[in-house]
């Protein structure tokens, strides 16, 4: 079956090399590092560590986040194992490519294009939103029909095309400026941490995982979660299943390790250096996020948190008000570098599309002095700036909750896979206990999207058969693989003119 064809790994390895496609090689260990923590520590730390305590896990939403972070974990050591073994841009779509062909890894790429996509877009709003905020706290009100929730969200706009034009400009350059951010957005959450131990009340952690209440569960069939609408099964609040349910929720402030891996061909060393970064900087997150957990729900009672504000409403409760100035200001800097961060791994999923013919190759050409795929970025930042501008996407999130889980699962299942198709390929890290790990990983994240609403799965289905009818009317016919087109056109002149002659 032609849909099931893969795409070599020496092939993949051989594009990265033409000289119209090749990414400037610059990342270290570090930068990969930052680039991960610029994308993972956003808006999940600011918003979702109250809601998940005061609804679902009361102070337990520490192991909420340690839960979370298993899942993730294992399922980062298996994006490890890929990006180690075959470190080309693209991440979960080249993996696949490789391991379960053609078809899935265009799937896999479409959602992940969604994830990125939608991600970018909701974050800029948010972005715009907390700039509203701190920009209260000194006196200054943007004119409301140009702001977040406005008619048209201004500031998100330009955030936008700003980040669009310096992704352009180069990945040092994008770096240079993200480590700066980086630096200052972890710098404003350690001292959340340390201005808010002082602070903490001991009495506030019993009782540490509060007796289980029964929950209504959602009433409306479209927004109930799927395992609800097909098992009658009730979410949980509070007791052990509150810990489960407080995991699902903060996973989203996990989310972003696994596009450490697109930029694989612009890392020096990356069979070394891409497990590093994607497991480091998920160990630096898990820990901060621990960190704040403990101290919010020590500063307050978590029946008495804010679910929408709950760190500066935390200090407040102090009678420290002026620090809801400085966690707007992490939140301003921290959600910069989760678009920045996005903007550069989307495009670099879908230059790799592109220059596997799946979506037009003329597109993925580089320009040559700051070698970064340009006409992509264009084309990427103008679609986020229209969404993140124009439509009130809030209410499509879970949408990339569902997009990313469904690359893990993939991606998990790919490992066994791919040892068992190519047991030789040389793998500077492996996954422990394969398949066991690997399989668990999997079983973990389709739990996960069980718990997402029936209209995030109907909006993901109609965005998958959208793909489908993508695939099969440009695709399936252009693939490189099935034409055997060579990159470069000098190349296939003389591939051209050989067959001439022979
Ligand atoms: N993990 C990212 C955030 O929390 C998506 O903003």
């Amino acid at each position: 079956m032609k849909i099931f064809r893969t795409k070599s790994i020496e092939q993949s390895l051989a594009d990265t090399e033409e000289p119209e496609y090749k990414l400037a090689k610059t990342l270290s260990a570090f930068d990969l590092t930052v680039f991960g923590v610029g994308i993972i520590v956003g808006a999940g730390i600011f918003t979702l560590t109250g809601r998940a305590a005061n609804q679902v896990a009361g102070p337990a939403v520490v192991l909420s986040f340690l839960l979370a972070a298993l899942c993730c974990g294992l399922a980062a050591l298996c994006y490890a194992e890929f990006a180690s073994s075959v470190p080309v841009s693209g991440s979960a779509y080249t993996f696949s490519y490789a391991s379960m062909g053609e078809l899935v890894a265009w799937i896999i790429g479409w959602d992940l294009i969604l994830e990125l996509l939608l991600a970018a877009a909701v974050v800029a709003q948010g972005w715009s939103a907390y700039l509203g905020v701190l920009l209260g706290h000194v006196g200054i009100t943007l004119p409301a029909q140009y702001s977040y929730g406005g008619a048209v969200d201004v500031p998100a706009v330009l955030l936008a095309l700003f980040l669009g034009a310096l992704v352009s400009l180069g990945i040092k350059e994008s770096m240079r400026v993200e480590t700066v951010l980086v630096g200052i957005k972890v710098a404003i959450v350690l001292f959340v941490v340390v201005a808010g131990i002082g602070l903490i009340n001991p009495s506030n952690y019993t009782p540490f995982i509060p007796a289980p209440v029964p929950s209504e569960g959602a009433h409306s069939t479209m927004t109930q979660p799927l395992v609800q609408a097909l098992f009658g099964l009730q979410p949980a609040a509070f007791g052990v299943g509150g810990i489960l349910a407080g995991a699902a929720l903060v996973f989203f402030a996990y989310l972003g390790f696994d596009v450490v891996a697109t930029a694989a061909e612009e890392t020096r060393n990356p069979q070394r250096d891409l497990p590093r970064g994607i497991i480091g900087s998920l160990l630096i997150a898990t820990v901060l996020y621990c960190a704040v957990a403990v101290v919010v729900t020590g500063m307050v009672r978590y029946d008495q948190l804010e679910p929408s504000a709950s760190l500066a409403q935390a200090f407040a409760h102090h009678g420290k008000g002026w620090m809801a100035i400085l966690i707007s200001a992490g939140a301003v800097v921290g959600l910069f570098t989760v678009v920045l961060t996005m903007i550069i791994g989307c495009s670099r999923l879908v230059f790799a599309m592109c220059r596997d013919n799946l979506l037009p190759m003329g597109l993925a050409t580089i320009h040559p002095q700051h070698r970064t795929p340009t006409k992509i970025i264009a084309i990427l930042t103008v679609v986020i700036a229209l969404l993140a501008g124009l439509t009130p996407i809030g209410m499509l999130e879970e949408m990339v909750n569902i997009g990313t889980l469904s690359a893990f699962i993939l991606v998990s299942i790919g490992i066994p896979v791919m040892r068992r198709t190519h047991p030789d390929l040389e793998r500077p890290f492996k996954v422990p206990f394969s398949p066991v790990l690997p399989i668990l990983s999997a079983v973990i994240c389709i739990g996960l999207t069980l718990n997402l609403a029936v209209e995030t799965w109907l909006r993901f289905l109609v965005w998958l058969a959208l793909g489908i009818a993508v695939y099969f009317g440009y695709g399936y016919r252009h693939s490189r693989l099935a034409t055997g087109r060579a990159l470069s056109p000098d190349v296939e002149e003389a591939v051209a003119a050989d067959r001439r002659k022979s």
